[in-house]
C-alpha cells in the first residue's frame, strides 16, 4: 500500500499540554494556567500543566524524537500568552519568539514542515477578564494576535491553523463549562463563544489574505473535531435523520460557513430556532450572521483540517421535555457497539476515519485536506510494548489508504496525535497519546519511544504500508 509520493507523515502537539514553564521568562497567564492551580479536583489528581514534558527548555529533546520518527510536518501550537503576556501586542516578549524561532528554524534546517497553530485552547487570562469568546472584542484582539504570529513567523511558517477544535472548545468551555473559563450557560454560550471564533477565524483568514499571502505565500485553515456517526438502525429513517443531524451540529457547523456561503446549516438553524420556541426563547438561541458577515466568512480556508478519533451510533431521540443542550438541540442520542473496545471515550473504530474522509470530499468539494489530529489512549502505567494500540493504527492507515485510493480523497497530510505523553487536558496525565512515553515523574522527562513510534518510522520511511487491499 504506497501512498502517494509526497504524502506527508506528522504528529501534533499544543503548547500548554506539552510546554511547562507556564511562568518562565515573562508568560503571561492562559486560563488554563489559572484554572489548575485553583484545584478543586477538576483535573485529574489536581494536576497541572506547570512543568508538563518540559519542551519549553527541552525542545532538543522533541526534536531528536521527531527525526528519530522521520517526520515530514510538525504540528505544534503558540502560546499566546507566552508571545503577548496579556494578550495584547501593546507588551511583545521577545524570549517567547526566541523560543518559537528555533524551534520553527530547527524543523526547517532537518527538512521538517511545521504547521503551526496560533490558538489551542489557552486564552491569555487578561483576554479572558475582559470577556473572552462571549465577548465581541476577542475579534479584534484575536485578528491582532494572529497578524502579529504572521509577520514574525510567516517568512518561514507557511502552513497555519488559526483555531483548534472550535468546535469542542465552545461546548466544554461556555456551555458545558468544564474546561476553562467553566462558564456553563447551557444552550446559550456554546453558540455565541462559535459565532465569535468564526467571525475571528474568517477576519485573520482575511488579514493573511490581503497582508501576508502575496510575500509568504502560505495556507491558512481552521482545524474541526471530526468523528463519525452511524445511524444505530440503519433501517430506520428516523435514525438516519439523526445522524445527518450529528454530522450537520458536529462538522457542518463550523465547515458549511467557512467553506461553503457564510452561514449554519439550515438543519442546525432550524432545529435551535424551533427549540427555542418551545422553551419559550423570544428568538433562536443560534445567533445569526449579517450578509455583510457571511461574505467575509464564506471561502476563508485554504485546506480542509480535520481531526478524528472515534465513531458514534446515532438514534432519534425527540426533545419532548424543551430540554436545553446542544444534543437536545440535535435531538440525539448517541452510543457505542458492544463489540467497539475503547479506552475512555475513544472507541477504536478505524473504518470511521474513511467515512468521515469521504464526506468531506463530497461536501466539501474535494477539498485538499490534512488530518491534523488521530490517535489511541493508553491508561497509566501504559506499556512500551504497546502491540494492540499499533494494530489500531494500521488499521486506520489501511482506511486512510482505502480513502485515498478507492474514494479518491485528496487527503495530503496525516498527523498522529501525539508526538508526547501530554497534560490531556481534564484527564491530566492518565490518559498517553504520545508515540513516546514520558516519565512525568522524573526531573529530567525523559522520552521513551513506545513500540508504535518505531513502527510509525517504518511506515514513513516506506512511505506506506506492507501489503495489498
Ligand atoms: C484534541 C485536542 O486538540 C488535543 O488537545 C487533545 O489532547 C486530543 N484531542 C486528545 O483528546
Amino acid at each position: 500500500m504506497a501512498f502517494p509520493a509526497g504524502f506527508g507523515w506528522g504528529a501534533a502537539t499544543a503548547a500548554y499540554q506539552v510546554e511547562g514553564g507556564w511562568n518562565a521568562d515573562g508568560k503571561g497567564l492562559s486560563v488554563w494556567d489559572t484554572f489548575t492551580h485553583q484545584g478543586g479536583e477538576r483535573v485529574f489528581k489536581n494536576q497541572t500543566g506547570d512543568v508538563a514534558c518540559g519542551s519549553y527548555t527541552l525542545w532538543e529533546e522533541d526534536l531528536k524524537c521527531i527525526k528519530q520518527l522521520g517526520l515530514t510536518h510538525y504540528r505544534f501550537s503558540l502560546s499566546w500568552s507566552r508571545l503577548l503576556p496579556d494578550g495584547t501586542t501593546g507588551f511583545i516578549n521577545q524570549k517567547g519568539i526566541d523560543y518559537y524561532n528555533k524551534i520553527i528554524d530547527d524543523l526547517l534546517a532537518n527538512g521538517i514542515i511545521p504547521i503551526v497553530t496560533l490558538y489551542h485552547f489557552d486564552l491569555p487570562q487578561a483576554l479572558e477578564d475582559q470577556g473572552g469568546w462571549l465577548s465581541e472584542a476577542i475579534i479584534d484582539s484575536f485578528d491582532r494576535y494572529a497578524q502579529f504570529c504572521f509577520s514574525t513567523f510567516g517568512d518561514r511558517v507557511k502552513q497555519w491553523i488559526t483555531i483548534n477544535e472550535p468546535n469542542i472548545f465552545s461546548l466544554l468551555t461556555y456551555d458545558i463549562g468544564v474546561f476553562p473559563p467553566c462558564m456553563p450557560h447551557i444552550g446559550t454560550g456554546g453558540y455565541q463563544a462559535a459565532h465569535n471564533l468564526i467571525k475571528a477565524h474568517a477576519r485573520s483568514w482575511h488579514s493573511y489574505d490581503s497582508l501576508f499571502r502575496k510575500e509568504q505565500k502560505g495556507m491558512v485553515s481552521i482545524t474541526i473535531f471530526g468523528g463519525w456517526v452511524e445511524p444505530a438502525d440503519p433501517d430506520s429513517l428516523a435514525d438516519r435523520e439523526a445522524a445527518q443531524r450529528a454530522i450537520a451540529f458536529l462538522v457542518d457547523f463550523f465547515a458549511k460557513p467557512i467553506f461553503i456561503d457564510g452561514d449554519y446549516p439550515e438543519v442546525v438553524k432550524s432545529q435551535v430556532a424551533s427549540m427555542s420556541k418551545k422553551q419559550g426563547y423570544p428568538s433562536s438561541r443560534l445567533p445569526e450572521f449579517t450578509e455583510e458577515e457571511k461574505k467575509m466568512i464564506k471561502g476563508t480556508a485554504d485546506f480542509f483540517a480535520v481531526h478524528y478519533y472515534t465513531t458514534r451510533l446515532v438514534k432519534h431521540q425527540e426533545n419532548k421535555k424543551a430540554e436545553l443542550g446542544v444534543f437536545f438541540d440535535a435531538e440525539i442520542e448517541l452510543s457505542t457497539h458492544p463489540s467497539w473496545k475503547n479506552m475512555k471515550w475513544v472507541y477504536v473504530v478505524p473504518w470511521g476515519i474513511r467515512k468521515l474522509l469521504k464526506y468531506i470530499a463530497d461536501m466539501y468539494n474535494n477539498p485538499v485536506i490534512y488530518i491534523t489530529e488521530n490517535g489511541f489512549p493508553q491508561g497509566d502505567p501504559a506499556t512500551l510494548d504497546d502491540t494492540q494500540r499499533w494494530e489500531y493504527f494500521k488499521q486506520t492507515f489501511q482506511e486512510v489508504f482505502k480513502a485515498i485510493q478507492l474514494d479518491k480523497v485528496n487527503l495530503k497530510v496525516y498527523c498522529t496525535w501525539s508526538l508526547l505523553d501530554n497534560f490531556e487536558w481534564t484527564d491530566g496525565y492518565s490518559l498517553r497519546f504520545g508515540l513516546f512515553h514520558v516519565d512525568f515523574e522524573d526531573p529530567a522527562r525523559p522520552r521513551v519511544p513506545y513500540k508504535s513510534a518505531k513502527e510509525y518510522a517504518k511506515i514513513i520511511r516506506n512511505n506506506g504500508l506492507e501489503g495489498d487491499l
